[in-house]
Parts: C-alpha cells; sequence; structure tokens
C-alpha cells in the first residue's frame, strides 16, 4: 500500500534528523529478585519514538514487552538507565509527579482492561476526565457516550464490567483510554481478545487518533496486521531489543 511506504519512508527521515522524540529511552534495565536470585527481565534497552509516530513492541511470550511499556509510562521504575517521556526523566519525578504526568498527558490501555468493577461502563470511560475535574460533567458524559458508540458498545453504557465480555471490556478500556486525547497512547495487546471485525474497527480508530491528534502509538501486539501498520517495528528478545529504534 502508497500510503503506507509513504508513511514509513517519512518516519525514517524524522528518525534520521531527530524530529522531537516523545520517549527516549538509554540503558534501560529491569531486575528482579526471585527464590532463584537475581533476574534480568529487560537488559540495556535504547530506543527513541518520534512524536506523531506508531511503533509496535513484537516477541515472544514473556520477553519483557509489558515490563518495557510499564517503564515508558512510568508505571514500574527501572533498574537501570533512563526514560524521558515529553521531556521529563521519569527517574527524576516523585509518584506524584508521575501521576499528574500520566493523567495528563498519556493513555492505557492494559493487557489486563483495569475496569472499575463498581462503576458502569460510562463512568469508567468518565473516570479519567471527571478525575480532572476541568469539563463540565455534561460535556464528560457527551464524550464518553460518543466514544463507546465509537467502539459498538452504545447499548452497554449502563452495564458494570462484570456483566460485560472479555472483548467488551476491552473496548470501553480502549474507550477509557482515547477520552482525554492523550499525546502518547500505551496498549498492551490492544485487540487480544477482539474478533477480527472488532480489531479492525479498533485498529482504524486507535490510528485516526494517531492522524488526527498527532498522538503517538506504543503497542505491544501479536498481531501482524496491527504490526505492519505502524511506523515500524521493534522485537524483544529475552529482554534484549533485536532490532529496531536503537539509537
Ligand atoms: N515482578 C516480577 N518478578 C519476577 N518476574 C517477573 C516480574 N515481572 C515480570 N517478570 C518476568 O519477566 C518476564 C517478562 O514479563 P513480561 O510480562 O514483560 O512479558 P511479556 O513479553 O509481556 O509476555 P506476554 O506476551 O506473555 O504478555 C517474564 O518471564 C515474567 O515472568
Ligand atoms: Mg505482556
Amino acid at each position: 500500500m502508497a500510503g503506507t511506504k509513504l508513511r514509513k519512508f517519512l518516519f525514517k527521515v524524522s528518525m534520521q534528523n531527530n524530529i522531537e522524540p516523545v520517549i527516549e529511552v538509554r540503558g534501560l534495565s529491569k531486575r528482579v529478585n526471585d527464590a532463584t536470585g537475581e533476574l534480568t527481565i529487560l537488559d540495556q534497552i535504547d530506543l527513541s519514538i518520534a512524536k506523531g509516530s506508531s511503533v509496535a513492541i513484537v516477541g515472544a511470550s514473556g520477553s519483557g514487552k509489558s515490563t518495557l511499556l510499564g517503564l515508558l509510562a512510568g508505571l514500574d521504575s527501572a533498574s537501570g538507565g533512563s526514560v524521558r517521556l515529553l521531556g521529563k526523566e521519569l527517574s527524576t519525578l516523585n509518584e506524584d509527579e508521575r501521576a499528574a504526568l500520566r493523567s495528563g498527558a498519556v493513555g492505557f490501555v492494559f493487557q489486563s482492561f483495569q475496569l472499575m468493577p463498581h462503576l458502569t461502563a460510562l463512568e469508567n470511560v468518565m473516570l479519567p476526565l471527571e478525575l480532572r475535574a476541568e469539563t463540565p460533567h455534561s460535556e464528560i458524559a457527551a464524550r464518553a457516550r460518543a466514544l463507546l458508540d465509537q467502539v459498538g458498545l452504545s447499548q452497554r453504557t449502563g452495564h458494570y464490567p462484570k456483566l460485560l465480555s472479555g472483548g467488551e471490556q476491552q473496548r470501553v478500556a480502549l474507550a477509557r483510554a482515547f477520552v482525554t486525547h492523550p499525546a502518547v497512547l500505551f496498549a498492551d495487546e490492544p485487540t487480544g481478545s477482539l474478533d477480527a471485525a472488532t480489531g479492525y474497527a479498533i485498529i482504524d480508530l486507535m490510528f485516526e487518533m494517531n492522524r488526527r491528534n498527532g498522538a503517538t502509538l506504543v503497542l505491544v501486539t501479536h498481531d501482524q496486521e496491527l504490526a505492519e501498520r505502524c511506523d515500524a517495528t521493534v522485537t524483544i528478545e529475552a529482554g534484549r531489543l533485536v532490532n529496531g529504534l536503537g539509537v
């Protein structure tokens, strides 16, 4: 597809000229201690992600993809190295400052959805904007309804998570991630439990946000089709980057 080729070419040019990286990673490592001693989950990762680009992180189960995503998003702290997200060195921020950065500019879709069980689908989607307390309640509700409509859940707005299927919960999680129009969207297997048709609709929605708002997408995926639509793919093998956007 010519459009995809052109985008990938432009992405390479922007990387070569190092245009406004939104995420910069240097020598990033994550080690944990378990019963058998010290375990290295991520080892010396270097990565640079340009503003407005889309990057797929791929690799076998257990290779460290979710761990990397959590570190990039400031949800977890590194054992070594550095992550700059939107110009801020994450290791220099305290937990409150990291939370403020996340709630302002970053959206997440977790591998395990993490919806609030005592809130309805609509309330879950409204939550990030309600927490910011900047937008009138009625406008928040309207935005959340519009997003639930876009992910095909306009008939399920009053349902609690436990009454929704796995794929439906995932779509609520996506709508919740989009509601703040984040500058960076991190998504861990966003199409993992969706059928093909719903998966395509979700992928379209993510790329539409990427184009319209200049949002940067960082996606962990096993879905070849989704990876190919991204500007670049990085592959992790046993905690090391084996190709991709090293610097
Ligand atoms: N807190 C922890 N303590 C011990 N081991 C951990 C911890 N967190 C992750 N691991 C291990 O690190 C490795 C990488 O985990 P991670 O969840 O990042 O993999 P993944 O690539 O996302 O896999 P999947 O595709 O199955 O989701 C796994 O072997 C996992 O068991
Ligand atoms: Mg994972």
